[in-house]
């Protein structure tokens, strides 16, 4: 078949298996048959090609469909399937190849199965925000150490811990839903880059393709791969969210503040006592591998001039495997949230910890009229002194050269110094006291329902 002749010119050289893409191709196989029925299709209701032979090439693609990637062979699998269709067809079918060129198609492909990979990725953060949130609702009132410099900083909740995370999800599902939108735009019929004569209908395959609209300039619409590197900076973000959110577990499960259930759990082939939090480690991992998709993408694009070039074929692999590391980690970590337990006993013994109160404590004297400096200095005075009642009265004598009493009732103090009362008193907006986060509860299932 002369087509099929011309076409492989040049592919059957040493250089051919470097030249191919059909390793990573599989993944574009439904979106290439979605592709070019909609492409054939619109063919013929603009007289371009006649029905007789439109209709045979969309029989053509149902068989190439049936018999399974596998069965194609070709330099990729825009030329395979169009070699298929061919064989299937005769010499007409040859034109289902009319107005368009591989560099449309190939981007149209990967922005038509990038929107599903997306979606499982939306979808996945999705489920992880309800597994926070519904276990956030459990422990609205468990009061636990907060940390910075991973040191007891000050008491707050579990509840309050787990808003934080799906906060900064719902920011991360923001960031892939405008990626998706970025992404829904048809860059079918701009050809090599240069359009083409024929009456084609963009309009009408961006449609038939689900693309919200087309992406104009024919020259931009074959060049770019902004599109995946939003996506790929998506999934970073979105894995750096997560790899947090493991540590955090990690270090909990190992100072038994948490129990990961043990499907997500596994243990040590020597050490018979071990339960390690290895699916927590391999979410952390998750980063990485999303970062390196990332910066695959960046360094592949840098510097690639107007309009096609072969380097973008090396694009494309690097957003497949930062996908392929993040929506399994997002999904593995809401299961670890949802089945966690939260060991109440040993979070309310530790929520004091290490004068974790002190700041309560300056609070309360702030507000009793002692500059906050001054209150500071009092309570780290304090807690070098024991960290009770009796080092805040000499610490209060010995920096304010007054009596404590006089400043603020021991009761308000005592207070103060418990865990549980300084988290009910910080219900600042976004504050860890049960009704604050009982209010950001309620925004963050909205949020989840409306996303
Ligand atoms: N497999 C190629 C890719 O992924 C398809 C485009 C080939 N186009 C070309 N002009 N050689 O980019």
């Amino acid at each position: 078949d002369g087509d099929v002749i011309r076409r492989d010119r040049f592919s059957g050289g040493p250089a051919r298996a470097f030249l191919s893409s059909m390793d990573h191709d599989e993944r574009l196989f439904a979106a290439d048959l979605a592709v070019d029925r909609a492409h054939v299709v619109m063919l013929a209701e603009q007289g371009i090609v006649d029905e007789e032979s439109a209709g045979a090439i969309l029989d053509a693609l149902a068989d190439v469909e049936a018999t399974g990637y596998d069965a194609l062979d070709g330099e990729d699998i825009h030329a395979a399937i169009e070699t298929a269709v061919i064989e299937h067809v005769g010499e007409s079918g040859g034109r289902m190849h009319t107005a368009r060129s591989r560099n449309d198609e190939v981007a149209t492909c990967i922005r038509y199965r990038l929107r599903e990979e997306l979606l499982d990725t939306i979808e996945a953060t999705l489920v992880l925000r309800e597994a926070l949130v519904e276990a956030a609702r459990e422990h609205v009132e468990t009061v636990m150490p907060g940390y910075t410099h991973r040191q007891a900083a000050q008491p707050t909740t579990v509840a309050h811990f787990l808003c934080s995370y799906a906060q900064a999800l719902e920011r991360d599902t923001d960031r892939l839903v405008t990626a998706y939108d970025r992404t829904n735009r048809s860059p079918l019929g701009a050809a090599a880059f240069a359009g083409t004569p024929f009456d084609i209908d963009r309009e009408r395959t961006a449609d038939l393709l689900g693309f919200d609209s087309v992406l104009g300039n024919s020259m931009d619409a074959v060049s770019t791969r902004d599109f995946l590197v939003e996506a790929a900076s998506g999934w970073s973000a979105l894995a750096l969210t997560l790899s947090g959110l493991a540590t955090d577990l990690i270090e909990f499960a190992a100072d038994e503040y948490v129990e990961i259930h043990d499907d997500y759990a596994s243990t040590s082939s020597i050490m018979p006592q071990k339960k390690n939090p290895d699916t927590l480690e391999l979410v952390r991992a998750a980063a990485g591998n999303a970062s390196a998709g990332l910066n695959g993408l960046l360094t592949t694009l840098k510097g690639l001039p107007r309009a096609y070039n072969r380097d973008l074929q090396e694009a494309t692999p690097h957003a497949w495997a930062a996908v392929d590391a993040v929506t399994p980690a997002t999904e593995v970590a809401a299961g670890a949230v949802a089945t966690a337990t939260w060991n109440e006993d040993a979070l309310t013994a530790a929520a004091g910890d290490g004068f974790a109160t002190a700041t309560g404590v300056a609070d309360l004297l702030a507000a009793n009229g002692v500059p906050f400096r001054t209150a500071h200095e009092i309570l780290a005075e304090a807690a070098e002194q024991g960290a009770d009642y009796a080092a805040i009265e000499a610490a209060t004598d010995a920096v304010l050269d007054q009596s404590l009493s006089a400043v603020v009732e021991r009761e308000a103090i005592e207070d103060a110094l418990d865990p549980a009362a300084s988290v009910t008193s910080r219900d600042s907006v976004g504050g860890p006291a049960p009704e604050a986060v009982e209010a950001a509860l309620d925004e963050a299932w909205a949020a989840i329902e409306a996303d």
